[in-house]
């Protein structure tokens, strides 16, 4: 795991140029939440102006008003929309693909959109790259306001201890679907086996909406170099 470059805008400059490559004309695509997500609009919306034709399901209000501003056209996820590819970014990424997102607050919306396209592309930059789930701290985990002290004490009977996520006055921070978030820390980083064992421990937690685990869901990932190499890592 490395430290993020102090000014990675040219990174997330480079590996969202590259993602412009796989966009179809005329299709609809979801648009992730984040820096790297926001690096990605901001380049769709300079083709967008040029001519290319496509839609956006945002993930979240930040990545809707971005979208609108730079004249890319929004459609709601009702049942007739298709889409061809979600590009969003990730806050871990192990070797096989499996991810932790979230940290940004959006990971909700983030799943519905990438389980409703075809294919999830995600954009990183190297220091996001990790031997073992949690390696970086946390593990968010979406709950119900009512349920986050029960949930708490549950996720620690599963060796994560759990922070309640605060804004920067020390208030609950409240989701954009009115819930609160834990950020949860593993006793040690998990493999491909314990991510998914612990994903179904905590998915069965009553009152928690969704974690921040995306395991098997990415179908590339895109990582920019220092230096402005991309490397593109395929699911096998
Ligand atoms: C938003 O909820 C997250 O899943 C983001 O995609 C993730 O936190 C990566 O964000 P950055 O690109 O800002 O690091």
């Amino acid at each position: 795991m490395s430290e993020r470059p102090r000014d990675d805008e040219p990174i997330l400059r480079a590996v969202a140029t590259h993602a412009l490559a796989l966009v179809v004309d005329d299709t609809t695509i979801g648009l992730g939440t984040g820096r790297a997500a926001a690096a990605f609009i901001a380049a769709l919306g300079t083709r967008v102006r040029e001519g290319l034709h496509v839609r956006g399901v945002p993930t979240s209000t930040a990545s809707a008003d971005q979208a609108r501003a730079l004249g890319i056209p929004l459609v709601e996820l009702d049942g007739d929309v298709e889409l061809d590819l979600t590009v969003d970014g990730a806050d871990e990424v192990a070797a096989n693909l499996d991810l932790v997102k979230g940290w940004g607050g959006a990971l909700v919306r983030e799943r519905i959109v990438a389980a409703a396209s075809r294919r999830q592309v995600i954009l990183v930059g190297e220091e996001k790259l990790v031997r073992g789930l949690g390696e970086r701290g946390r593990i968010p985990v979406e709950v119900i306001p009512l349920a986050s002290g029960v949930v708490t004490r549950a996720l620690a009977r599963l060796d994560l201890t759990a922070s309640l996520r605060v804004d920067g006055g020390g208030a609950p921070l409240v989701t954009e679907n009115s819930n609160l978030t834990l950020d949860c820390r593993p006793r040690a980083p998990l493999d491909a086996a314990a991510a998914r064992a612990l994903e179904c421990a905590v998915l069965a937690l009553p009152g928690v909406v969704d974690t921040g685990l995306f395991l098997g869901t990415a179908e590339r990932v895109l990582v920019g170099r220092v230096g402005g190499r991309v490397d593109v890592l395929c699911r096998p």
